[in-house]
């Protein structure tokens, strides 16, 4: 209901405000600091981003909370405490982590996501489902990047946190991320609403390009118009902007996202040895039909003229098979 969902955005909020005077102000925040520096955060991005520290002890938020008279029971099913096995009260479910407050479109906070500094697992302890978070619906920064993704009617999508923050630093400001690989038919229908043109800037290892492949139906679906930035292989966004700097991320990651269909050629000719000839065919044979499925003329050209010069096949020749192919597969529907 409505006064309970109030209630639990003020704990958040509160929450969020703890563990942000934690990190900035308190030694036991040093550490964590430290590790946000590390990774190339300005002071002005841990504010802009609400960034905090979720300290070591066991009890710091739940006491905080009791004091402020929140019912514990519903703190519970939001997902900031977890009541102990023996029945004696609660415990806080982040400790020693950094956190990443997660927020509506309207900027209020809906979730936390808390980030291990070292190896503990997982990496990133996200709040759970609850009344104000739905995974599936949810895009991280949304709410900072609307305007921007309005203006631009485009829309950049990443992976993780870390991407957006340093991509917004490097100047592309309307990212937002699905926070891991799982975009869903939702948020497509939610990015669609904002703009029609959309990147995805997943990470460049199998995971994430694996994902990138199977976001293109989804997109194309709602109605957007997709590209896909290609990252080198074992980068992802943040990891590229701290090797190679802004500048570069923009020109040459953001700047050549190639349309989907190209992505879709680049992405299973890799499956082919193509300095066979039978392999060659094949993969012609395969792209051919890939073009055979878009719509527009001139896309078809272009894309069978790029076949025939990298490939040495008359234009005429392959155009000539797309054709039958076009032809076959409208006698089967
Ligand atoms: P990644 O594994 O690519 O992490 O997951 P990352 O974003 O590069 O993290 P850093 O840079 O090492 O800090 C991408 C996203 O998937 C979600 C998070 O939203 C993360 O940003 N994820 C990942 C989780 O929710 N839990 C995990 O344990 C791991
Ligand atoms: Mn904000
Ligand atoms: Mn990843
Ligand atoms: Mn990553
Ligand atoms: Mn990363």
């Amino acid at each position: 209901d409505h006064a309970e969902r109030n209630r639990l955005i003020e704990a958040y909020e509160l929450a969020g405000k703890l563990y942000r005077y934690i990190l900035l102000s308190t030694k036991e925040g040093k550490p964590a600091l430290e590790y946000l520096r590390s990774r190339g955060l300005t002071d002005k991005l841990i504010e802009l981003y609400g960034i905090g520290y979720a300290p070591a002890g066991w009890d710091t938020l739940a006491k905080l909370l009791e004091k402020r008279e929140f019912a514990l029971p519903l703190m519970e099913q939001g997902g900031l405490i977890s009541s102990r096995q023996d029945g004696t009260g609660y415990f806080d479910k982040f400790r020693d982590r950094i956190i990443f407050p997660i927020s509506d479109w309207k900027g209020n906070i809906i979730a936390f996501a808390g980030r291990a500094m070292g190896e503990a697992q997982p990496k990133y302890l996200n709040s759970p489902e609850s009344m104000l978070f739905h995974k599936s619906r949810t895009l991280y920064n949304l709410h900072h990047a609307r305007p921007h993704i309005r203006k631009s009617q485009e829309l950049v999508l990443f992976e993780g946190y870390m991407d957006v923050i340093k991509s917004w630093e490097a100047g592309v400001t309307n990212g937002v991320a699905t926070m891991g690989t799982a975009l869903t038919q939702e948020h497509a229908e939610a990015i669609r609403r904002l703009a029609e043109r959309v990147i995805v800037a997943y990470d460049g290892d199998n995971a994430g390009q694996t994902a990138a492949y199977k976001s293109i139906p989804i997109l194309e679906n709602a109605g957007c118009q997709v590209r896909i930035a290609l990252l080198p292989s074992g980068n992802d966004p943040d990891e590229y902007i701290t090797k190679y700097g802004s500048e570069r991320f923009v020109r040459e990651v953001i700047g050549t996202a190639v349309p989907s269909i190209k992505y879709k050629l680049l992405h299973f000719r890799k499956n082919f040895k193509l300095q066979e000839d039978g392999e060659k065919l094949r993969y012609i044979g395969q792209a051919l039909k890939l073009l055979a499925g878009l719509s527009s003329p001139i896309e078809r050209e272009h894309y069978v003229r790029e076949l025939s010069s990298e490939f040495h096949y008359s234009y005429e020749a392959l155009q000539q098979n797309l054709n039958e192919i076009r032809l076959q597969s409208e006698k089967n529907e």
